[in-house]
C-alpha cells in the first residue's frame, strides 16, 4: 500500500449547471445550484485513498462551517487530518464553478484559507512526509511552501510529483526537486511555451520540463488520454471512451489514482505507462459523475469496471 502526503487545497465548491457558460456582459439563467466538497489537494488526496492508499494532508481550513464540513469529508475516508491546521482570519477556501451541457467547466477559485499555510505549519508537518513514499502538491497553496515540502521530501528520498494548477509560471528551483510532473495541455503550454496538440508537441513540451531536471512528465488530454515523457521516450495512453457529464476534478482523480499505484521504488517507462492506464480508468469513472469528492471512485468500482488491475 503506498502512503501518499498531499499539501494542498481544501475547497466548497459551489456550482451552477448552465446550458452554454456566459459571454462576457451575458447573463442567463440556470436551473441548478449545489455546494460540493472540493480543492485540488483534497480531491488528489481522496482519490488515492480511495484507490487504496495511505494518505494524509497538508493543508489549512478556516474557523467556519464550510472548514468542519471538508475536514469530515476527509475523515469519512480515513484521511488523516492532523496537519489540516485552522486559520485565524482567512475563510476556508472557495471555488465558484459553472459546468456546461457538455460536461466542461470555467472554474474562479477563491483561496481564502488555503494560500495562509506558513512556515511553521509546514515544519510540524515534516513528520507526515517521513512516513509518505508520495509527496503531491498542487498551485492552490503557496509556492514557496510547495518549495519547502518538495526540498524536505527529496532530502529524505521521497518521490514528489507536481500537478502545476492552476497555471502559472513557476520557479525553475521547484522543478529541480520534482520527479514526475502532472500538467494538463494548457499548463503545459504556459510552463514551455510549446502548445500541446499531438506527440511531438508533447514531446517537445515533456523534453523542457526533463532538461529543467524534471525526471518524468505526464501531459494529460483530457478525453484524448495522457502523454507519458521520459528521457528516451514518449507515448500517448489512449483515455476510456465513456460519456463525460462533468469534468471537474478529472485531473484529480487521475493524480490520485497514479500516486496510489505508482512503483515509487523503481519508477521506469513500462511500469509508468501502465500507471497511467490505471489514472485514465479511475478518471474515466469521475467524468461521468456530478462534482468533485462525490465523482471520486473506489477502488472496488474501477475493479468492476476494467477488472482486475
Ligand atoms: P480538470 O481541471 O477538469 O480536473 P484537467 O484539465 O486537469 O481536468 P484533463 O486533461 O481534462 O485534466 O483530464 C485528466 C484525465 O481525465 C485525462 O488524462 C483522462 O484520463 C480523463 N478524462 C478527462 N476527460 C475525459 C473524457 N471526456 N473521457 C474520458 N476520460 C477523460
Ligand atoms: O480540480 C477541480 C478543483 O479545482 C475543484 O474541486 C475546485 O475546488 C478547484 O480547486
Amino acid at each position: 500500500m503506498n502512503k501518499v502526503c498531499v499539501l494542498g487545497s481544501i475547497n466548497m465548491d459551489l456550482v451552477v449547471k448552465v446550458n452554454e457558460i456566459p459571454r462576457i456582459g451575458e447573463t442567463i439563467l440556470s436551473k441548478s445550484f449545489e455546494k460540493i466538497a472540493g480543492g485540488k489537494g483534497a480531491n488528489q488526496a481522496i482519490a488515492a485513498r480511495r484507490c487504496g492508499a495511505e494518505v494524509s494532508m497538508i493543508a489549512k481550513i478556516g474557523k467556519d462551517e464550510n472548514g468542519k464540513i471538508l475536514k469530515s469529508k476527509l475523515e469519512e475516508d480515513k484521511i488523516s487530518t492532523e496537519c489540516v491546521f485552522e486559520d485565524e482570519k482567512e475563510a476556508t477556501g472557495m471555488a465558484f464553478i459553472m459546468v456546461n451541457e457538455s460536461g466542461n467547466n470555467s472554474i474562479v477559485v477563491v483561496s481564502g484559507s488555503n494560500m495562509a499555510i506558513n512556515e511553521e505549519e509546514i515544519d510540524t508537518s515534516i513528520q507526515k512526509i517521513k512516513e509518505a513514499d508520495i509527496v503531491i502538491a498542487q498551485f492552490e497553496t503557496a509556492e514557496e511552501m510547495t518549495l519547502k515540502v518538495f526540498k524536505k521530501a527529496k532530502e529524505l528520498g521521497k518521490v514528489t510529483i507536481l500537478n502545476p494548477a492552476p497555471a502559472k509560471k513557476i520557479n525553475d528551483e521547484l522543478l529541480k526537486v520534482t520527479d514526475i510532473i502532472v500538467p494538463n495541455e494548457t499548463e503545459a503550454e504556459v510552463l514551455t511555451g510549446v502548445t500541446v496538440n499531438n506527440l511531438d508537441e508533447a514531446n517537445e513540451a515533456g523534453k523542457v520540463f526533463l532538461e529543467k531536471g524534471v525526471k518524468f512528465v505526464v501531459i494529460t488530454l483530457g478525453s484524448k488520454g495522457a502523454a507519458v515523457i521520459g528521457k528516451d521516450f514518449c507515448e500517448i495512453v489512449p483515455a476510456y471512451k465513456v460519456n463525460a457529464i462533468d469534468t471537474t476534478a478529472a485531473g484529480d482523480s487521475f493524480i490520485g489514482g497514479v500516486s496510489s499505484k505508482l512503483d515509487f521504488k523503481n519508477i521506469n517507462k513500462e511500469n509508468l505507462i501502465d500507471t497511467v492506464s490505471f489514472g485514465n480508468k479511475v478518471s474515466s469513472i469521475a467524468v461521468q459523475r456530478k462534482g468533485a469528492q462525490p465523482s471520486i471512485p473506489y477502488l472496488k468500482e474501477v475493479k468492476e469496471v476494467y477488472g482486475d488491475y
